[in-house]
C-alpha cells in the first residue's frame, strides 16, 4: 500500500531567519577567529590585528543579538521555537532515544532525538562563545558592553578614559592592567575550547542532517529554507 504524504509547516519564518543569520555570522566569526589566532605566523601587523578584532567583535554583536532573541523565543515563541520541542530535557526523552534506536525509519515532525542532542550542544557552545567573547572584547579593545567598566578599572586618571587605546600603555596603571589580564585568562580558555567544539560540531550537524534526510525522507534539508517537511498523513509519525 502506498503511504499518503502531506506538506507540513514545521520551522517558522523566524526560526529559519535565526538559522541562516547564525550560519553566516558563525562562518565569518570562525574565519576571522582563525586569522586572529594565527596572526603571528601570518605576520599580521598590530594595526591589522586591531582591525581584524574590530570586525570580529562587530560580527559578534550581530551573532549575540540573534542568539539572545533565539533564547527569548525558546521561552515565549510558538511551535518548534519553544525549548521543550528543541532541547533534550523534556520528560520522556530517554524513551524517545530508545525508540529512535529501534525504529530507524521513524519520521519526526520536529527534531529527532539525536537532532535535539546536537542542537543542545551547538546552542551551549554558542552561548559560551558569546559570553566569553563579550568579556574578551571588553578587556582587549575596550568595546561595549563591558569595555568602559574595564577601562575604568585600569585607568590612572578615570576622567580621561578616551586616552585608553588597545595595545597602548597611555593612562594605564600597570598593576591593575596585569590584574585585568589575569581575570580574562579563563574566558580566553573557554573561547578557544568552544571554538574547537564548534569546529567539530558544525560538520557533524551537517552530516547528521544529511543522514536523517536519507533515513526519514522528509525533505529535512530544504525544510530549513521552505519551512515545510513531507510527512505521512498518519502512521509512524512522531513529534
Ligand atoms: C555554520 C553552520 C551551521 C550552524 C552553526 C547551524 C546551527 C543550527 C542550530 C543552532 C540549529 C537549531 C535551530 C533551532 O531550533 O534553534 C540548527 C538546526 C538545523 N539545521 Fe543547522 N547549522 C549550520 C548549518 C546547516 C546547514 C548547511 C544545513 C543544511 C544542510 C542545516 C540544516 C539544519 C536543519 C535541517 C536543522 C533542523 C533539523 C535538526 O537538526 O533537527 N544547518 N542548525
Amino acid at each position: 500500500m502506498n503511504t499518503q504524504y502531506q506538506q507540513v509547516y514545521v520551522w517558522s519564518q523566524y526560526l529559519r531567519l535565526f538559522h541562516w543569520i547564525n550560519v553566516l555570522t558563525i562562518t565569518m566569526l570562525l574565519g576571522f577567529g582563525l586569522i586572529i589566532f594565527n596572526a603571528k605566523t601570518l605576520g599580521v601587523s598590530v594595526d591589522g590585528k586591531i582591525l581584524l578584532k574590530t570586525v570580529h567583535v562587530l560580527t559578534g554583536y550581530v551573532f549575540a543579538a540573534n542568539l539572545l532573541i533565539r533564547v527569548f523565543m525558546g521561552f515565549f515563541g510558538k511551535g518548534y521555537e519553544r525549548w521543550h520541542k528543541t532541547l533534550p530535557f523534556a520528560k520522556g526523552f530517554t524513551k524517545e532515544l530508545a525508540d529512535f534506536k529501534q525504529q530507524p525509519h521513524k519520521k519526526y515532525k520536529g527534531h529527532n532525538p539525536l537532532g535535539k542532542l546536537m542542537v543542545g550542544a551547538l546552542l551551549l557552545s554558542m552561548c559560551i562563545q558569546m559570553i566569553s567573547g563579550l568579556v574578551i572584547a571588553g578587556t582587549d579593545i575596550y568595546y561595549p558592553p563591558l569595555g568602559q567598566y574595564f577601562a575604568k578599572s585600569i585607568a590612572v586618571d578615570s576622567s580621561k578614559l578616551d586616552s585608553i587605546k588597545p595595545y597602548s600603555k597611555e593612562n594605564v596603571d600597570e598593576q591593575d592592567y596585569q590584574k585585568m589580564r589575569e581575570l580574562r585568562k579563563p574566558f580566553i580558555t573557554a573561547h578557544v575550547y568552544a571554538f574547537y567544539a564548534l569546529l567539530c560540531l558544525i560538520p557533524l550537524h551537517i552530516i547528521g542532517v544529511v543522514i536523517s534526510e536519507r533515513r526519514e525522507k522528509t525533505a529535512l534539508v530544504s525544510s530549513m529554507i521552505s519551512g515545510y517537511k513531507y510527512l505521512p498523513t498518519k502512521d509512524n509519525l512522531d513529534e
